[in-house]
């Protein structure tokens, strides 16, 4: 079937001028396969490559750390330090096809960044309520100082990456992980950090706006939010969400990135709004909207494209199937959905590290 006429194959142009050739993102994901500095590894270089040939108009790369504190994987990609430039700069220049625009997403675990990688205790907006006498990994409440200097590490790691030849930066501000953690309603600090939405809010903003201001208007610059409560994004509220993606927008945001985990799922706080498209209604229509959870098929992406978002990201499918914007192209083609073996799996550039990785997710990996 011709498609040319297809959204989902149409290039958009972000507000700061990066054009992507289609609709289709690969989501970040975690895939533990560099080196245990943060170096690039082999693996994860063939494992974004191979999807880049696949056709996606815009790939992630996975979460990667911004300081040596806020490390959270084994095997994470790293764009902390001088040591990082070289393997960076290969990720770059081999991701940048005729189709396909790199960036990197740019990660600081917060409470959830184990010591045992980091070599420090974690901090975060405010002190956990586990007793460190019996959890030694509890997080404590981070000082002004220390906030001030990770929205720092965001910034220079912003500069990283486009120094690297990256064409923008996604700021991940979901899933409980630093930044969320400072936008969430348990953030309760009272020095301008949390508290009040300014102050939740404020991290991000500077973080933003340090980019925007040092990176130059033609870099693509990204937030990725989860906009409700959910698993490990604790204390997220959706009207909050919504105010929060319009000041990263009026910050210079050029996307945000609503991670859903499920796109069919109906809003927690009022089950007949379409969170897609209130989340269209509230921002300017410059501002792009990506898209992740359980979008499979062709008839999916396009009808998340239809509730008003400009993007659509993919994970599992996109782990399962390499080539989806190419294949997605013929009428009818279905999208493998697992379970794989491991061989399977390896003959689609996912080394035995990233294997073991997925094995927490159901029904990626075929046991045995
Ligand atoms: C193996 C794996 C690793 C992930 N790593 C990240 C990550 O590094 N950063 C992030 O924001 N989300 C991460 N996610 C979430 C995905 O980006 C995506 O939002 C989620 O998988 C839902 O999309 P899907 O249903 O298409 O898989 C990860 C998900 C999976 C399955």
């Amino acid at each position: 079937m011709d498609r040319s006429d297809d959204t989902l194959f149409a290039p958009l142009t972000f507000r700061c001028g990066v054009t992507v050739e289609n609709r289709v993102a690969l989501a970040p994901l975690t895939n533990g396969q560099s080196n245990d500095d943060g170096t690039l590894g082999r693996d994860e270089l063939l494992w974004l490559c191979r999807r880049a040939q696949g056709g996606f108009g815009l790939v992630e790369t996975c979460a990667a750390f911004v300081s040596r504190e806020a490390k959270g994987f084994v095997g994470q990609l790293g764009v902390a330090t001088d040591a990082h430039d070289e393997g960076l700069a290969t990720l770059a220049r081999s991701l940048e096809t005729e189709v396909t625009v790199p960036i990197v997403q740019l990660y600081h675990g917060g409470e959830r960044s184990p010591s045992a990688l980091t070599g420090a205790r974690p901090w975060s907006a405010v002190a956990s309520k586990q007793d460190p006498a019996t959890h030694p990994d509890a997080a404590r409440e981070g000082t002004t100082h220390e906030i001030e200097q990770a929205v720092e590490d965001f910034v220079r790691a912003a500069e990283r990456s486009k120094r690297a030849g990256f064409a923008g930066v996604e700021v991940h501000g979901a899933h409980g992980y630093l930044l969320c953690q400072f936008l969430s309603r348990n953030n309760v600090r009272e020095d301008g950090w949390g508290a009040s939405l300014e102050g939740r809010g404020r991290m991000v903003r500077e973080i933003v706006r340090g980019i925007r201001a040092r990176c130059g208007s033609e870099f693509l610059v990204g937030v990725r939010l989860s906009p409700e409560d959910f698993g490990f994004a604790a204390g997220m509220d959706l009207d909050e969400s919504v105010t929060f993606a319009q000041w990263f927008a009026e910050d210079g945001a050029d996307f945000v990135h609503l991670s859903l985990w499920d796109h069919a799922k109906p809003c927690q706080k009022r089950a007949d709004e379409d969170i897609i498209a209130l989340f269209r209604r509230a921002l300017p229509s410059d501002v792009r909207i990506l898209v992740a959870g359980k979008i499979w098929t062709p008839a999916e992406a396009r009808s998340v494209l239809t509730r008003g978002s400009d993007m659509v990201s993919l994970g599992r499918s996109a782990i399962l199937n390499p080539d989806w914007p190419m294949d997605a192209r013929t009428s009818g083609w279905a999208p493998e959905r697992g379970p794989l073996s491991a061989s399977e799996l390896e003959s689609m550039a996912i080394s035995p590290r990233f294997v073991e990785y997925l094995k927490r997710f159901k029904s990626i990996v075929r046991e045995g």
